[in-house]
């Protein structure tokens, strides 16, 4: 496939992770990638550039997509996919740490959203979200998370409604447990990974290669009827009320019993 052939697209936080393989996966298929990252990415190339950016800093943001465009004359596609993670209950919470998340989770992808929607509005570009499960729906000790999440869902409805009339579609991936840095801590201590898996159907994490799969969907013209769509990608796991699997425990009752 060569979808984006003659395109220009900006990620954030592209350097690693999710963001990296939505990089590669558009640079794969013909695009020109802006990597607007904090850290550098292990490689760039001739069709993948890097910008030093803080995302959360107003200036840095206008001078990456300005890089964008001085470099390559146009913008096609924004990726706002940089993030954070937090663990910790509310009463334990550091109030500056609350402001982070929510400053590289939503805050950042306002600024984005704004430097690049005149540019966005030239070509009927596209923005892809990279929300998460997180921000349908709550998890143990990671209430600043959940809640900086549920915003770039909702901001997501609410950009595709406002960026309609230019053409410009909106949409939002909500990937499950994926196999990166952000997530590693989650998975070190002995035991973290097997619990993990009994909780998703497909009983593995995602590759970030597959993300990058429905992002790459979702910035494409497969996706033309598609704005405000809140798309998930979590292996089954928003699939599950967390109701108990009674057939699976008759069956191991049944195996004990013969
Ligand atoms: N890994 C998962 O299980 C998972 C699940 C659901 C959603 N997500 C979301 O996917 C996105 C990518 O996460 P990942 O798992 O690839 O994590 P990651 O830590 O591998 O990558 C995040 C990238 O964002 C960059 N970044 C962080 N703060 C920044 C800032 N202020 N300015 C510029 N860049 C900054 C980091 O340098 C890094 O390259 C995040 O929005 C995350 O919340 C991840």
């Amino acid at each position: 496939m060569n979808r984006f052939s003659g395109k220009v697209a900006l990620v954030t936080g592209g350097a690693s992770g999710i963001g990296a393989a939505i990089a590669a996966r558009l640079a794969g298929e013909g695009a020109k990638v802006l990597i607007a990252d904090r850290n550098a990415p292990a490689a760039t190339s001739g069709a993948i550039r890097y910008v030093e950016t803080d995302a959360t800093k107003a200036d840095d943001v206008s001078a990456a997509v300005a890089v964008a465009l001085d470099g390559w004359g146009r913008l096609d596609i924004l990726v706002n996919n940089a993030g954070i993670g937090a663990y910790g209950e509310t009463p334990d919470m550091d109030e500056a740490l609350w402001d982070q998340v929510f400053a590289v989770n939503i805050r950042a992808i306002y600024l984005f959203c704004r430097a690049a929607i005149p540019a966005l509005r030239e070509t009927g570009g596209t923005i892809v979200n990279i929300a998460s499960i997180s921000g349908l729906f709550g998890d143990y000790g990671m209430a600043a998370y959940n809640a900086s999440k549920g915003a770039v869902v909702n901001y997501t409805r609410s950009l595709a409604l406002e960026c309609v009339r230019h053409g410009i579609r909106v949409n939002a991936l909500c990937p499950g447990l994926v196999e990166t840095a952000l997530s590693a801590p989650g998975l070190e201590q002995p035991g973290d990974r097997a619990h993990w898996q009994e909780r998703i159907p497909m009983g593995r994490p995602a590759r970030p290669d597959e993300m990058a799969a429905v992002a790459a969907f979702l910035a494409s013209d497969d996706a033309s009827y598609m704005t405000g769509s809140i798309v998930t990608a979590d292996g089954g796991i928003t699939a599950h009320t967390g109701q108990p699997n009674i057939i699976a425990r008759r069956q191991m009752r049944e195996a004990a019993a013969e």
